[in-house]
């Protein structure tokens, strides 16, 4: 497919287990474009904060740790166990650690802190700014990459977006329950969109895809529709 009428910079915006991370890194597969999940990026904090002891309370610490620590998103480079891309935390492989629940449980808190948020979108933004990129995450059609010419905000109910992580969960050998799910989907909803610096929300001229009871096929589909349709602001002639 030609690139030439495409938008450069894609933002998908959303809740937890909203299906944006595996929509944003298909289409980024289909248009050929780099695929940055920014979530990893605070995940791989938490991780290294649960690893030197540091306890997510501790504010002060946590944002030394953030300019500190030294975290990649790397391509694939023939890794056959179902990742997309690998993250490295000073430089070692930690794309399966920072699902691990202890991360999910420490996340949001991690990332509430304003010194931590603009560090990690000083780092954002450089890998932005090259272009031909879907960024997912909750705050970069705002926040971010404002002036992206094409903003998501990909979302869908908490109970279908628990039974997701279930499935998930399952896959990967573990046996959680619903309910437990379905309370930390809501746990992390709140902390994210209540913070005070950059809560998730839709960017004003995001347009909303509701994934609720819709395949993955059918999201990218619609989503590929809004992208070949799409011309930029300044050729629009009415
Ligand atoms: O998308 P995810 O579940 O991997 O994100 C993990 C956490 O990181 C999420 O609870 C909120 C935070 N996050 C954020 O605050 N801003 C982003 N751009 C991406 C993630």
């Amino acid at each position: 497919m030609s690139t030439d009428n495409l938008p450069d910079i894609i933002t998908i915006d959303g809740p937890a287990a909203s299906g944006k991370s595996t929509i944003g890194l298909l289409l980024a597969q289909r248009l050929d474009y780099l695929c940055l999940d920014t979530g990893s990026m605070y995940r791989a904090l938490a991780l290294a904060a649960i690893r030197q002891g540091i306890r997510p309370e501790n504010e002060e610490a946590i944002v030394d740790l953030a300019h500190a620590c030294d975290l990649d998103i790397v391509p694939l480079a023939g890794e056959t166990d179902g990742r997309q891309y690998t993250v490295l935390l000073e430089g070692e492989d930690v794309t399966w650690d920072i699902r691990l629940p202890e991360v999910d449980a420490t996340v949001s808190q991690v990332s509430t802190y304003p010194e931590v948020r603009m560090e990690m979108v000083r780092r954002q933004r450089i890998v932005g700014q090259r272009g031909k990129v879907v960024m997912i995450g909750r705050d970069i059609g705002t926040v971010v990459m404002p002036e992206a010419p094409l903003k998501l905000y990909v979302t869908a109910t908490p109970e279908e977006r628990a039974r997701r992580r279930l499935l998930d969960r399952r896959k990967q050998g573990h046996d959680d329950s619903f309910e437990v799910i379905l309370a930390d989907v809501m746990r992390r909803d709140h902390i994210d969109g209540s913070r005070t610096h950059s809560p998730m929300r839709p960017a004003v001229d995001a347009i909303i895809i509701d994934t609720t009871g819709r395949s993955v096929e059918e999201v990218l589909e619609e989503i590929m529709n809004l992208i070949t349709g799409f011309r930029p602001e300044e050729t629009i002639v009415e």
